[in-house]
């Protein structure tokens, strides 16, 4: 029988769980954080342990469940109630003119218009019924989509449950802030092309615990009320806004100029915090350029405008085509473009390897730079293009950063069909080898790669050596002097006195450079190193769950067993394998090897010197917290001998010397805790696994009176 709920814990529970939303409101949608984190921490906690002690106070809608779960899930597809259509395009300021002339002349009266942004990433339709979300499901194809729920659920700006229990689907874009986009990117070796693919991709990821370590966000832009909605979408959006919705603060409103005093009294909160006051509808020019000039600036990509009628009434006259609303139209920045020829096509053999085809353009001026050499990623690419030596081609700067290759718009009159990739590396002549979209050189010895690993180790972001800059290196390197990494550390800088160029006040800046990059911690060594899929990121989250020097991440490279790896929150199984097969090959062996000798840093300190001290056995430099309740350790102290037993430490709480938290069911706020700090999470089925695998099983004897338990428990007694 379930205990009575006292009345008490009810009320504490509802309160603390308002709290809690209003400061998650506050610092997810508004951006304004009204308490200090640990304020926040400490609700949180209790607010879990109540969950904990009365399981039917854990809804879906309460703030524990943004955590996210390591269960794999399906997308299944999942009908949406209204066709999710999209936007036609207006491509010029002019065509946008027209168009709203057309729409006025259609509803016989003057009309407005929003202009918003049109942010860049993934569409999105979240279902809310009773006021709380139900369901969250991704355009597809606009009529079915696939439910995504469980991974939305931990974007922090998703309301989980509305301001009034009301039912309305609200459509918005999910994306990622260009900060977190750079640096989530650094280390993966598939590198997302842009934020955009990282947050589509993010959003439909299997294991919702894995979504919630990426900090995506929401804007909300469109709504539809069942209860029927306001006469106009700047209301709509408003209402959005105090239902709890992030909505954009740079929307404006386009008026009638003998309009404008009425509008500005009907929309105050227009004028009030951002959005902006309302507009003479004769703005919108101005508005489309000052959006296209603040674009660099916002933090997270936006391509475009979108500009809507703003009254309900003529939206639902003007009505829709199959694919688009006839009420909006997007207006998209259009990348700047040059027309050249492509005179050569040459290949770079990256650091690992990698084969980039490159096309050598004649130089053209784009969008006010320069551009000569114009990437073309692989052999896929090139064949998509059709592209070959002596086609007239265009080319854009697309997000004005990375030129690329349009289109051909003439081919070559040489009769040169699609350029073919090489079958030897033109570097050092081994045969390459396709995997996956990319071809790749597999000698590690090959010049171009040496040549890359070495610039990418001294390279500021890495080892940032400096006055080793990249002509100097290369002079060391053509000449012989550097072969490898460790090279830098043992060369004899007094031949580089008998060289053109090279004086005494060179060569001792050189020298000086070389020894300060040998106080780099760790954390900067390893990345350095160039190892595909350990990048700063990795590193950190591998040095905050223990594996803090070199020898202790080896010694779990040999045992190849990439278990214990993926158990660390944001390591997944292909950085896992990676790190498996790096740390084990040899000329990496080496070179590490080679490093430290050479006095560099291959251990970060220690969490606690009293963890080493905690002796020998399988957990022996681990520090463990457990939280939650567990099926086979009742009372969970039994779960912490185990871990004392295997020479861990236990605490009671979540800090960043925590390698380990073992969090049972209802585990909350010390579980959200060790996701911030990227402590490994172990859940009680893995624990068990650690337990029973543990690879120095002392011999049979009292120890394994205290480990039955874990291995074959008895039946655990009914849940209360
Ligand atoms: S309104 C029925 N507003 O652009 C009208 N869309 O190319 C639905 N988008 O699928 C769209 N920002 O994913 C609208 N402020 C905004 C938007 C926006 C981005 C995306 C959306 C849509 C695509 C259309």
């Amino acid at each position: 029988m379930a205990a009575a709920m006292n009345p008490a814990h009810r009320d504490r529970h509802a309160e603390l769980a308002a709290l809690l939303r209003r400061y998650e409101y506050e610092y997810h949608v508004l951006a304004r954080p009204a308490v200090s984190d640990a304020s926040y921490d400490r609700l949180f906690d209790e607010l879990c342990r109540l969950e904990a002690d009365h399981a039917d106070l854990k809804r879906p809608d309460s703030p524990s469940q943004r955590v996210g779960s390591d269960l794999r899930q399906d997308l299944p597809e999942v009908p949406h109630t209204v066709p999710v259509l999209s936007l036609d395009k207006a491509y010029s300021a002019a065509e946008v003119h027209a168009w709203m002339d057309k729409c006025a002349a259609a509803a016989g009266h003057p009309l407005s218009f929003t202009v918003e942004e049109k942010i860049d990433g993934s569409s999105i339709v979240l279902y809310y019924r009773a006021g709380l979300l139900e369901r969250a499901v991704t355009r597809g194809n606009g009529a079915v989509g696939n439910d995504v729920t469980a991974n939305v659920r931990t974007i922090r700006s998703v309301p989980l449950r509305l301001a009034e229990p009301l039912e309305v689907a609200v459509r918005g874009e999910i994306f990622l802030p260009l900060a977190a986009f750079a640096r989530l990117n650094a280390d993966a070796e598939d590198a997302y092309a842009n934020p955009r693919n990282f947050a589509a991709g993010a959003v439909r990821r299997v294991k919702s615990r894995d979504v919630a370590a990426i900090p995506l966000r929401l804007i909300a832009y469109e709504a539809l009320f069942a209860a029927g909605q306001p006469s106009d979408h700047a209301s709509s959006l408003e209402r959005l806004r105090e239902l709890g919705f992030p909505v954009n603060a740079s929307n404006a409103l386009l008026v009638a100029d003998e309009q404008l005093d009425a509008a500005r009294a009907r929309h105050p909160h227009w004028r009030v915090a951002p959005p902006a006051a309302p507009a003479p509808l004769a703005d919108v020019a101005a508005l489309l350029a000052q959006a296209a000039e603040r674009r660099t600036g916002l933090g997270y990509e936006i391509d475009g405008v979108v500009i809507k009628v703003n009254e309900g009434a003529v939206r639902a006259q003007l009505g829709v085509t199959g694919h688009h609303p006839r009420w909006a139209r997007a207006f998209k920045f259009d990348a700047p473009e040059g027309q050249t020829t492509v005179q050569g096509i040459s290949i770079q053999v990256g650091r690992t390897g990698r084969i980039t085809p490159v096309a050598r353009v004649a130089p053209v001026a784009i969008g006010g730079t320069t551009v000569a050499n114009v990437t073309l990623h692989n052999q896929q690419y090139v064949d998509t293009l059709e592209l070959a030596v002596g086609d007239q081609v265009a080319v854009s700067r697309r997000g004005d950063v990375i030129p690329a290759v349009e289109r051909v718009l003439d081919k070559n009159t040489a009769g040169n069909t699609t350029w073919r990739m090489p079958e030897r590396c033109p570097a050092c002549a081994q045969p390459l080898e396709l995997a996956g979209a990319h071809h790749f050189c597999r000698n590690e010895q090959c010049r171009d790669q040496v040549r890359g690993r070495i610039h990418f180790f001294a390279a500021r972001g890495q080892m940032d050596i400096d006055n080793l800059g990249s002509e100097t290196l290369d002079q060391l390197i053509e000449r012989g002097v550097l072969q490898d990494v460790d090279d830098i550390y043992r060369f004899d800088s007094g031949q580089l006195l008998d060289w053109d160029g090279f004086g005494e006040r060179k060569v001792a800046l050189i020298e000086a450079g070389i020894a300060r990059s040998r106080e780099q911690p760790f954390r900067t060594v390893l990345p350095a190193l160039g190892m595909p899929e350990i990048g700063p990121n990795a590193t950190e989250l591998l040095i905050a769950a223990g594996y803090h020097d070199i020898d202790k991440l080896r010694d779990a490279a040999k045992k190849g067993d990439p278990e214990p790896l993926t158990a660390i929150e944001g390591i997944g199984e292909r950085t896992a394998a990676a790190l498996i097969r790096q740390l084990t090959d040899p000329a990496n062996v080496r070179r590490i090897e080679a490093l430290r000798e050479a006095g560099l840093n291959f251990a970060a300190p220690a969490p606690t010197a009293a963890d080493d001290a905690a002796g020998e056995g399988a957990f022996a430099g681990q520090t463990w917290c457990v939280t939650g309740s567990f099926a086979k350790f009742r009372p969970r102290d039994l779960a912490a001998a185990e871990i004392r037993e295997r020479g861990g430490r236990v605490t009671g709480g979540v800090t960043s010397r925590t390698t380990h938290l073992l969090a049972g069911r209802a585990a909350g706020g010390k579980l959200a805790k060790a996701q911030r700090l990227g402590v490994s999470v172990v859940s009680e089925e893995r624990f068990l696994e650690l337990l029973e695998g543990e690879p120095e099983a002392p011999p049979a004897g009292p120890d394994d009176a205290v480990r039955e338990p874990a291995t074959r428990p008895p039946p655990s007694p009914p849940a209360e």
